[in-house]
């Protein structure tokens, strides 16, 4: 590999610079969406705690351990901004979501978004998705060949209408509505990043488009009544100072808050789904527990299903469903003592710190016991499991994951058996998100 410095260090700074191969960004990419594991181990032999790589025609500096990627998500300094490097990423398309704002901006909409994830109404959107995941999980397909990958990404889009909008759609204007949401993220992920008719991109501005005027279009309604969905909560959410969202923000909230719940939810539950059918002693002590304990979840018995708790915890760390945390340097600073100069992109790395034998016991084993209280192996360092991120963007929606995770795969457990072949192993797509190539083929058996 060469070597090669990202930039001069300042004299007498007494930081240190920081080194990386200097290859084009396509070689950087495809290395990293081929392999990304032995990746990062092969750049921490070689460049020790600190790397950087070419992305999307941009150096990206990436700490390969925790303490990095704990200066990165705490941002102590503020140095380090969210919207120039995700707006890079998915700003067309996701703009003024709230992980696109910073600083007093941010904690002032944080402030306000948060009561719509406070218990009182966590518990109202539980009571509402337990009727409707039951039921949608009673109607999957049995047979042979069940993509999981896809019935969990219908189940979740499904969920996302009724819990978060509250709307009874006509099927072909939901169709509508999912074609438009789905066309923005595929966009924000897309290689060819130029308004060229017929892309991804061009897709996504017109997907945009469609949901701002959809959501406009019933926002009137939402604001006069008030009703347990996230969208009718969102247009009356107030913060201490009685503080609210404008039309603009309740619009520009929802479509990112879609996009942030949807694809994180379908791939935890693929990744549960995947482990649990290659090991089925977990999927049995999952659905033992899950016998035990009453049909419906409710919000106080949440916490009681703790081996489907782990089950999702090593899940998490296998395969991040957000692979990292980017963010841009708005002033020249510092990470563990190396230099880092204003304008210079940033990204904690979940699989950086979830892989590390330094921090995991035998990283690459699924093991979810080793998140009991006994052994705590994430409890090494804050930062050692880090899927939901940290510090003040830390994900809103983590409780809510959670329930509906559970929920699904409660109800799953209970009804049906799943397995693959003794020798399958998926193949996973890093292009976009984590998802297996294949869309995790199971054999989806009625108990
Ligand atoms: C297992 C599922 C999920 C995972 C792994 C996940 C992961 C993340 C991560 C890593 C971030 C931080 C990104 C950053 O700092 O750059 C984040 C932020 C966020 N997530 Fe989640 N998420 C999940 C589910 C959800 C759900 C279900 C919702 C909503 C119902 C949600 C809403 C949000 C929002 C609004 C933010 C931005 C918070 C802010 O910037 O203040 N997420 N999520």
């Amino acid at each position: 590999m060469r070597r090669k410095q990202l930039a001069t260090v300042p004299a007498g700074s007494g930081l240190k610079p920081i080194h990386g191969t200097g290859d084009p960004g396509v070689i950087e990419v495809l290395r990293f969406f081929r392999d990304p594991i032995n990746t990062v181990a092969r750049r921490r032999a070689q460049y020790g705690d600190i790397t950087y790589i070419n992305s999307f025609g941009l150096k990206f500096v990436i700490p390969l351990n925790a303490d990095g990627c704990e200066a990165i998500a705490m941002n102590r300094q503020k140095a380090f901004a969210n919207e120039p490097a995700w707006g890079f990423l998915i700003g067309p398309f996701f703009r003024r979501g709230i992980m696109l704002m910073d600083f007093e901006e941010h904690l002032h909409h944080r402030r306000i978004m948060q009561q719509a994830f406070g218990n009182t109404h966590l518990k109202g959107y539980l009571q509402d998705m337990q009727p409707m995941l039951a039921e949608r999980v009673a109607h999957l397909p049995v047979g042979d060949d069940v993509r999981m990958l896809d019935e969990f990404k219908q189940i979740t889009l499904d969920l996302a209408l009724e819990i978060f909008l509250g709307l009874d759609l006509p099927r072909a204007e939901a169709d509508r509505i999912n074609k438009a949401f789905i066309d923005c993220v595929n966009a924000g992920l897309s290689i060819i990043r130029k308004n060229i008719p017929g892309t991804r991109w061009a897709r996504g501005l017109t997907g945009r488009t469609v949901l701002e005027d959809f959501f406009h279009e019933h926002l009137r309604a939402k604001r006069a009544t008030a009703t347990p969905d996230l969208f009718s909560v969102l247009c009356h959410a107030q913060d201490e100072e009685g503080h609210t969202f404008t039309d603009e923000d309740v619009v520009n909230h929802m479509i990112f808050v879609l996009m942030a719940a949807h694809d994180t939810s379908t791939i935890t539950l693929t990744t549960m789904a995947y482990y649990m059918a290659r090991y089925p002693q977990w999927q049995e002590r999952a659905r033992e527990q899950s016998r035990n304990l009453p049909p419906e979840i409710s919000y106080d018995t949440l916490d009681e299903f703790t081996i489907l708790d782990r089950i999702m915890k090593e899940s998490l760390r296998l395969n991040s469903p957000v692979p990292g945390l980017p963010r841009q340097a708005k002033e020249d600073t510092e990470i563990c003592g190396h230099h880092i100069p204003k304008g210079t992109y940033v990204a904690a790395i979940g699989m950086v710190n979830h892989h590390n034998p330094a921090l995991w016991a035998d990283p690459e084993r699924f093991d979810p016991d080793r998140f009991t209280t006994e052994r705590a192996e994430d409890k090494v360092h804050r930062y050692a499991w880090m899927p939901f991120g940290g510090g003040v963007h830390k994900c809103i929606g983590l409780y809510f994951a959670q329930m509906e995770i559970k929920t699904i795969m409660h109800n799953l457990l209970l009804r049906y058996e799943w397995s693959v072949p003794e020798d399958y192993r998926w193949e996973l797509d890093n292009s976009t998100l984590p998802v297996p190539k294949d869309r995790l083929p199971v054999r989806l058996r009625a108990l």
